[in-house]
């Protein structure tokens, strides 16, 4: 028996197949409006396991990203305790979740997440590590404390060559790396030869993108520069010390700009932009209301459009979601205490 999958449309070459697949079912299903794709890479993820599995945890995340057509994600590391390698102490929030299943880090728990629960997730992960302890941005993170994490990082850390699911990258997402430690963590990065993953924004205030929308609203805005200027610090850092550094969720045409020209200039700088600011602009906060406020803000119709013209011209090197889920008592909160974040896993292929 056979399944045949009729007139395919190959994802990335146009090309149009039958795809013929053995199987152990006489069934002809019609594929016709189907799109036949490699598994999507996700590399910014929030799962929220361990502290906030009321929000999302492994299972859920792991069963929408396979639903989107994701195969493997990386998960940012603002967990709760945060996902910084030092061990939990009991008492801490989410220390429970972390210590009940028997582990003293969160490495160490979503290491072993499958077995400790008995399940079989659907796609592959691989973890980030905080930048500074607690990510709280006071003190950088111990290498020692995660080192032993990284894919195939040496000889005295042999079981790192059997990881499942290594440290692949650094980042305090959900904040930019502050600039007390930001040689530091610079430092710490080289030393351990992987990227830092910045989320390019300081602001102690504002909650929507700074402009006639904010302003209709009546809510505090969050100038376009914000952004830039920790892309235009971070792009001076790799010029400095050679670390590669990867933008995440770039959203305004100043900071293309910026990025564009540090990659003329051959500096080991990416960037990633997310599916909602191709989709959306600051307008569809008027339509849906605190689900469209995240981190950084949905720009103007301006900056979508360099969004595009960025994505079109390779400045952009991927799409992240960026996928963020809070519940809707949260959402229900109003502009200025709603928490940030949208979810992408599901539709951003779509
Ligand atoms: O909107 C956001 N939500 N941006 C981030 O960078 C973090 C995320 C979250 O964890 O909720």
């Amino acid at each position: 028996m056979t399944l045949t999958l009729h007139d395919i449309k190959v994802w990335n070459t146009g090309e149009v197949i039958d795809l013929v697949v053995p199987s152990d079912t006489d069934a002809s299903v019609d594929a016709s409006a189907m799109t036949i794709a490699p598994g999507f890479e996700d590399p910014h993820v929030h799962f929220r396991d361990p502290g906030q599995t009321y929000k999302e945890s492994m299972i859920s995340g792991c069963a929408a990203a396979a639903s989107g057509g994701y195969t493997n994600v990386l998960i940012m590391p603002n967990t709760v305790p945060a996902m910084d390698g030092v061990k939990v102490e009991a008492g801490q929030p989410g220390a429970s979740e972390v210590l009940d299943a028997g582990y003293d880090t969160v490495i160490d728990y979503l290491q072993h997440y499958e077995a400790a629960h008995g399940v079989k997730l659907p796609v592959r992960y691989d973890l980030c590590v905080c930048a500074s302890k607690g990510r709280a941005g006071h003190e950088a993170t111990e290498v020692a404390d995660w080192i032993g994490y990284l894919p195939g990082h040496g000889d005295e850390h042999k079981d790192a060559y059997q990881l499942a699911h290594p440290v692949t990258a650094i980042s305090d997402d959900g904040s930019a790396v502050t600039p007390s430690i930001l040689e530091q963590v610079f430092e710490n990065v080289k030393e351990s030869g992987l990227y830092l993953i910045e989320h390019c924004e300081h602001h102690d205030t504002g909650a929507v993108n700074d402009g006639p929308v904010s302003r209709k609203l009546g809510v505090p805005g969050i100038p376009e520069d914000t952004e830039l200027k920790i892309v235009e610090r971070d792009i001076d850092m790799s010029r400095k010390t050679g670390v590669h550094v990867h933008f995440q969720h770039v959203s305004t045409a100043i900071s293309f700009d910026a990025i564009r020209k540090a990659k003329a200039e051959g500096l080991p700088i990416t960037c990633e932009t997310a599916p909602h600011y191709i989709a959306l602009n600051d307008e569809a906060l008027l339509k849906y209301g605190t689900l469209a406020k995240m981190n950084p803000p949905l720009r103007s119709e301006a900056d979508r459009q360099a969004t595009i013209a960025a994505v079109a011209d390779g400045t952009v090197d991927l799409l992240a979601t960026d996928h963020a889920p809070h519940t809707m008592e949260e959402k229900e909160l109003g502009f200025l205490d709603a928490p940030n974040g949208i979810i992408g896993l599901e539709c951003a292929y779509a």
